[in-house]
């Protein structure tokens, strides 16, 4: 796995679709992100049923490693690019272990990224914010994304609610 960039003392790796099953203890340590976002835990197969929703006309996914200084794997950014027009990315995931919240690396992470698709040739970043979630809200208002469109009400895990769709230019 190849360093992609560094984000305060995390570092980002690309990591293959083939070893998606890596992120499951990770999504399952995250208990409180599915049970705001999904109304339960993460599903034993949550890492591997990620890839099948991605939207099938997005041009492929990216999966990235966050990994702290000792080595352990404490976040995840989940996307696909030219969707749904070429250079447009969306970030379908983004996620931090519970003890590295709040300090600031979320902001790092986000700024770094950005700056890594630039160099992809990314023009937009898109991403959907579920309605049960205002902390993630606030963020990404903080980080300079903005509504697109309310989507919804849908389907996500044993909940039903909308989400706003947010989007930031990146040229
Ligand atoms: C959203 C997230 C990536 C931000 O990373 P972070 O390192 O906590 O963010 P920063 O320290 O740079 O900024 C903190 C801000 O993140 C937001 N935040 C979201 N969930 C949070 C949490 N559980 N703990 C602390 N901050 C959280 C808040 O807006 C907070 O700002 P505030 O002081 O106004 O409340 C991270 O908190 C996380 O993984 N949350 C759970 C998963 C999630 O909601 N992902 C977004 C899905 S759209």
């Amino acid at each position: 796995m190849s360093p992609l960039f560094q984000a305060a003392d995390l570092t980002a790796e690309h990591v293959p679709d083939a070893d998606v099953e890596l992120f499951q203890p990770l999504l399952e340590h995250c208990e409180d992100f599915f049970l705001r976002c999904y109304g339960r835990p993460a599903n034993p197969d949550e890492a591997k049923v990620m890839l099948t929703e991605r939207p099938p006309t997005a041009g492929g996914g990216h999966l990235t490693a966050l990994r702290d200084s000792g080595g352990k794997w404490v976040g995840i950014l989940e996307s696909v690019f030219d969707f749904p027009a070429p250079a447009e990315w969306y970030l379908g995931l983004m996620l931090l272990a519970p003890e590295v919240r709040g300090h600031g690396r979320g902001e790092a992470v986000i700024r770094a990224y950005e700056a890594w698709l630039r160099g992809q040739g990314a023009r937009l970043l898109r991403l959907g914010v579920a309605e049960p979630n205002p902390d993630a809200l606030r963020f990404w208002t903080r980080m300079g994304f903005r509504e697109e469109l309310w989507v919804g009400p849908i389907k996500q895990g044993v909940l039903e609610y909308r989400v706003l769709r947010m989007s930031k230019a990146l040229v």
